[in-house]
C-alpha cells in the first residue's frame, strides 16, 4: 500500500454552487487552474439546490397526491439547468428521469417509502446533477469521465446503530484505499463524482446524512491520499461568528485541524463536522472557498499550529439548548447520586452535553440536536429522575461558546468580555477538558445582544491580526455608503501632502472635507436631534470652527475647553455646550453655572457638599448605566470600575437632594465609552437612561453620549451607521417625547487626520526590521497607550511592493515608543515621508513634549 502524495485534489461543490451557469463558469476556471498547477481533479458535487429538499418532502409525505407533480419540479430543475449550459437533459437524462419516475411512483403505491427506497431517491439527485455537471466540463474541458461513487464509498456497520442510520446516515473508512486510488487513476486526470452517496456490503444504495457530500469529499481525499481537500461554498471561509448576525464577522485565515473540528462541531455550518476527521488522520490540508468568488483565498485548515498565541478565535451559539437542573441538599454525602441520576437519563436514550456542579446543584445540558424525543419522554423522565433530587427543566436557553486554543491560560485577558455577562443570568459554565472551548448556558434571548459584545470586546479587539482576515461585510462588498468606509482621501491628495512635507520633519495634516463628510454621517441620524462635538477629541481651532459652522454644539470636559470655545465664538449660545466634568474642582462647577452653559454632574458630592451652586437651578446628571464599553480597558467609562457616573443605586438619594434644593433636571447623560462599534450600543443606553427618567420625572433631554467607533486600520470593519440610525428610531417610535442628543469626537476627526513624518535611520537585527522616523509616541500615544494598531504607509513609496515585515519607530527614549509592529512595508530610505493614517482624535491633544522633542504641528487642509 502506498500512501505517497498522488498528485490529487479533491473539490466539492455544493447545491448552489452548481446550480447557475455562472457558478459552472467559475467551476470550470477552478478545475483548469488546478490542471495547470500540475494536479489531478476528483470533483465531487450535491444535488441541484432544492432538489433533495423536494425528493426528501416525497419521502416524508409518501400519501400526499400531488407526488407526480414533484417529480416534475425535479425533472425541469435539470432540464433548466442544461439549457443555460448548452446541452440537451432530455437525452442526457432520459434514463434517470425513468428511474426517478418508477420510483417515486412505488412511493405513491405503496403509500410509504422504506428506508432503502428513502437512499434510493435521494441518490438520484446527486446522480443526475453530476452527470449534468460532466457533461459540461467535457464541453468545455476535454478530459472530464463521470464515476459512480457507490463504487468506492463502500459503507461499514457499526455496532449499536439502528437500520435507519446504516442507510440513511452510513459511514465510511477513512483508509487509503488502493482499489480506489488505482480506478482514478486510471478514470482521470479530471473525475466527476457524486457527495453524500454510497453503497453497504451488498452493494446496495446508502446515503451519509445532511451534510453529507463534505463528509464524501473527505472520505474520497482520504482514500486517495489526496493532497489538498478544497471545499467550495457560498461564503468565503469559516468566520470568527455567525456573519448573517453580526456583520463585522472575521475571516478566520487559517485554523488546526482541532480547532476547526471545535467550530464546526459547535454550529458554524460552513464544513460539516464529520470532514475533518478523514483529512486530520492523513494530513490532508482543508480549504474552504468561495465558488462566487474564487480569488480570495478563504480559509486554511492543517495540523499547522499558527504561530500566535493562545486566542479566541470564534464565538459559535447552539440555540435551543434544554438544561436539566437537579438540586439535592444532600448530594454530596450520597454514595452513587450522580450514577443513579445519569443512569436515568440513560434509561431514556438522552445524551448529556455540558455538566456543571456545584454543592447542591449539578445542572446539565441536553443538545436538541441529538435528543429530538426529549418532549415526548419529558413527563416520565422528570417524575422518574424526582426519586433521587428536585428537578427543574429550563428551555428557551442557548449555549455560547467561546472557541480558540489554550483558553485556560487566557481567561484572565477575557476580563472585558465577562461583563457582558454581569447582566445576564449565567446558567451553566463549562470548559472542556481539551481547553479549546468555554461555555456559558444563557437566556435565548439575550444571545444575540451577547454575542455582539463578546465579538466586539473579544475577536475585534484582539490585536491578534494574523489569524484573523476581513470583516464579512469587506468581502461581500456590504459596505453601504451609510458605513464609515475609512476611505484613504490622503490617497488622493498624496502629491499636496508631499509637497507641505518638503520643508518639514513631521506634521499632522487635517482634511476639512473629510470632518464634513463624517459630520454629516452623524447629522443623517434621524432620531438624534442635536450633535455635540467632544473637542477633547482635537481641539485646533480651525476644526472647532468647522464644527461652529456645521451647527454642532460643543462637549466639553473642562473650563479651559468651554473658556475656548468662548474665545473663538463670543456670542455663542451656552445653551450648546454641554459641560461633563469629572472630579473637577469646585470652581470650575461655579463658573460653568455662572456662564449658563449645561452642567453635568457626574456624582452626588457635589449636590451634598456644595448644594447652593446649583439650587434653584437646572442641571444635567450623568449615569453610569452599568456596563462600559470600546476599544480598551481604558476608555470603558461605564461600569464600576469606571470613575465615572452616579451609579443607580445612588437614584433614591439623588431624588431627595434635588427635591430638597428644587433642582430641575433638564438631561440625562451617559457616555459607556469610546470606539464601539456595536451598532445597538446607543440604542441600549438609551433605554436604561428612559428607565431612570420615569423614575425621576420631567426630565427632556437624553444625552447619549459620544464613543462612535472607526475604522483605524485596513483590518477593522467601520461602525455600521445605518443599523445605529434604525436601531435609534425603534427608540424614539416608542419614546418619542425625548430630544436626543449625542456628543461623539474620534468620530468626527479621527479618518480627517494623518501624521506624517520622515524617515531618519533604518536597521536591522537579524530577522526584525526598524524603520526610524522623526517623530514618535511624543506625537501619537495612542500605540504605546492601548496598543492601537493604525494604517501607516510609506507614501513616498505608495506603489513600491510591500516585501518586508518592519516596525516603525520614533526617536523616544522608551522601548514602547512604536507606531507600528510587524507591518509590510516597502523598502524604505532617509527622507521618504512616512504616514500614520486616522489619527485626526486623541492625537494632537494627548501629544507631550516628553525628552524635550516638540511634537508634530497642525495643518488643516481646507
Ligand atoms: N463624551 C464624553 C463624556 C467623553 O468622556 C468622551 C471621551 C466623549 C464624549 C467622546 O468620545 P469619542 O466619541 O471620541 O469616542 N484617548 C482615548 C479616548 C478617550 C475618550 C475619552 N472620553 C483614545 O485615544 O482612544
Amino acid at each position: 500500500m502506498s500512501e505517497e502524495r498522488s498528485g490529487w485534489v479533491v473539490l466539492k461543490f455544493g447545491g448552489t454552487s452548481v446550480s447557475t451557469l455562472e457558478n459552472w463558469q467559475k467551476i470550470v476556471s477552478v478545475v483548469r487552474k488546478r490542471r495547470e498547477e500540475g494536479f489531478k481533479v476528483c470533483l465531487v458535487h450535491s444535488a441541484l439546490s432544492g432538489v433533495s429538499n423536494i425528493l426528501q418532502d416525497i419521502v416524508e409525505q409518501p400519501d400526499e397526491n400531488d407526488l407526480m407533480q414533484k417529480v416534475e419540479q425535479v425533472k425541469q430543475k435539470h432540464i433548466d439547468l442544461g439549457k443555460t449550459l448548452g446541452i440537451d437533459t432530455v437525452d442526457l437524462l432520459a434514463n434517470d428521469f425513468e428511474e426517478l419516475g418508477h420510483i417515486v411512483k412505488g412511493i405513491e403505491l405503496i403509500g410509504e417509502a422504506g428506508y432503502r427506497v428513502h437512499a434510493r431517491l435521494l441518490a438520484m439527485g446527486e446522480l443526475m446533477a453530476t452527470k449534468l455537471g460532466t457533461a459540461y466540463l467535457q464541453k468545455e474541458l476535454d478530459e472530464a469521465l463521470w464515476l459512480d461513487a457507490r463504487n468506492y464509498i463502500k459503507t461499514i456497520i457499526r455496532k449499536n446503530t439502528t437500520e435507519r442510520s446504516q442507510i440513511i446516515s452510513a459511514v465510511s473508512t477513512t483508509d487509503y484505499d488502493q482499489n480506489t486510488a488505482d480506478a482514478l487513476d486510471k478514470a482521470g486526470p479530471v473525475i466527476v463524482t457524486q457527495g453524500f452517496i454510497g453503497s453497504d456490503s451488498e452493494d446496495k444504495t446508502v446515503v451519509l446524512g445532511r451534510g453529507g457530500s463534505d463528509v464524501s469529499a473527505a472520505y474520497f481525499a482520504a482514500k486517495i491520499g489526496a493532497e489538498r481537500l478544497e471545499i467550495w461554498t457560498d461564503v468565503p471561509g469559516m468566520f470568527s461568528v455567525n456573519p448573517h448576525a453580526v456583520p463585522s464577522a472575521r475571516l478566520l485565515n487559517h485554523l488546526s485541524y482541532e480547532e476547526a473540528q471545535e467550530i464546526a462541531t459547535n454550529g458554524a455550518h460552513v464544513l460539516h463536522p464529520r470532514s475533518i476527521m478523514p483529512a486530520r488522520k492523513h494530513q490532508i490540508p482543508i480549504h474552504v472557498r468561495c465558488t462566487q468568488k474564487p480569488e480570495l483565498s478563504g480559509t486554511v485548515i492543517s495540523a499547522e499550529a499558527s504561530e500566535d498565541e493562545a486566542l479566541v478565535k470564534a464565538i459559535a451559539v447552539r440555540s435551543d439548548v434544554i438544561l436539566v437542573s437537579m438540586e439535592s441538599l444532600g448530594m454530596w454525602q450520597e454514595v452513587g447520586f450522580l450514577a443513579d441520576a445519569f443512569d436515568v437519563f440513560k434509561h431514556f436514550g438522552l445524551s448529556i452535553d455540558l455538566v456543571s456542579t456545584s454543592q447542591s446543584n449539578v445542572t446539565v445540558s441536553l443538545d436538541p440536536g441529538l435528543n429530538d424525543h426529549f418532549q415526548d419522554i419529558r413527563d416520565e423522565f422528570v417524575e422518574d429522575l424526582r426519586r433521587y433530587c428536585a428537578v427543574e427543566v429550563i428551555e428557551d436557553v442557548s449555549a455560547v461558546s467561546l472557541l480558540g486554543r489554550r483558553i485556560r491560560t487566557i481567561l484572565h485577558q477575557l476580563g472585558s468580555a465577562f461583563e457582558a455577562f454581569q447582566e445576564h443570568q449565567v446558567y451553566l459554565v463549562s470548559q472542556a477538558a481539551n481547553d479549546l472551548n468555554f461555555t456559558f448556558v444563557v437566556e435565548s434571548e439575550q444571545v444575540d445582544r451577547l454575542v455582539r459584545k463578546l465579538h466586539e470586546q473579544v475577536i475585534l479587539q484582539s490585536g491578534n491580526q494574523k489569524s484573523f482576515g476581513p470583516t464579512w461585510s469587506q468581502l461581500m462588498n456590504e459596505e453601504s455608503e451609510s458605513k464609515d468606509d475609512g476611505e484613504a482621501w490622503w490617497k488622493d491628495k498624496r502629491g499636496e501632502l508631499l509637497t507641505l512635507m518638503e520643508g518639514n520633519g513631521s506634521m499632522y495634516i487635517y482634511d476639512t472635507d473629510t470632518v464634513k463628510r463624517y459630520a454629516e454621517l452623524i447629522q443623517n441620524i434621524d432620531a438624534v436631534s442635536f450633535g455635540l462635538y467632544a473637542m477633547k477629541a482635537n481641539a485646533n481651532t480651525d476644526i472647532l470652527k468647522t464644527f461652529h459652522e456645521l451647527g454642532f454644539g460643543f462637549e466639553c470636559v473642562s473650563i479651559g475647553e468651554v473658556e475656548k470655545v468662548f474665545e473663538l465664538f463670543p456670542d455663542f449660545d451656552p445653551q450648546k455646550i454641554l459641560f461633563t466634568p469629572n472630579f473637577a474642582p469646585k470652581s470650575e462647577y461655579e463658573k460653568g453655572m455662572e456662564l449658563g452653559v449645561n452642567v453635568t454632574l457626574d456624582n452626588i458630592y457635589p449636590l451634598q457638599k456644595w448644594p447652593k451652586i446649583f439650587k434653584d437651578k437646572e442641571v444635567f446628571l450623568r449615569i453610569d448605566p452599568g456596563h462600559g464599553g470600546g476599544h480598551h480597558e481604558h476608555v470603558k467609562t461605564g461600569g464600576v470600575q469606571s470613575k465615572f457616573g452616579i451609579p443607580r443605586f445612588e437614584i433614591p438619594e439623588l431624588k431627595e437632594l434635588i427635591a430638597t434644593h428644587n433642582i430641575q433636571v433638564k438631561g440625562l447623560h451617559a457616555h459607556i465609552g469610546s470606539g464601539i462599534k456595536d451598532p445597538q450600543s446607543w440604542k441600549d443606553v438609551a433605554v436604561i437612561l428612559h428607565n431612570v427618567a420615569e423614575d425621576l420625572g420631567g426630565v427632556d433631554i437624553l444625552d447619549l453620549g459620544g464613543g462612535f467607533g472607526i475604522r483605524e486600520n485596513e483590518t477593522q470593519a467601520g461602525l455600521d451607521m445605518k443599523s445605529v440610525n434604525e436601531s435609534l428610531n425603534q427608540f424614539k417610535e416608542a419614546h418619542p417625547q425625548y430630544d436626543l442628543w449625542v456628543e461623539p469626537g474620534r468620530f468626527l476627526v479621527a479618518t480627517a487626520g494623518v501624521l506624517l513624518s520622515k524617515v531618519t535611520q533604518l536597521k536591522g537585527k537579524g530577522e526584525m526590521q526598524y524603520v526610524g522616523i522623526e517623530t514618535g509616541m511624543n506625537s501619537f500615544i495612542r500605540p504605546a497607550l492601548y496598543g492601537a494598531r493604525h494604517t501607516i504607509v510609506n507614501l513616498s513609496k505608495l506603489d513600491h511592493p510591500a516585501n518586508q515585515t518592519v516596525n516603525i519607530v520614533g526617536p523616544i527614549c522608551e522601548s514602547g515608543d512604536k507606531l507600528g509592529i510587524d507591518r509590510l512595508f516597502p523598502s524604505s530610505e532617509e527622507g521618504d515621508v512616512i504616514l500614520v493614517a486616522n489619527t485626526g482624535a486623541y492625537g494632537k491633544v494627548m501629544s507631550s513634549n516628553y525628552n524635550l522633542r516638540a511634537p508634530a504641528e497642525e495643518y488643516v487642509l481646507n
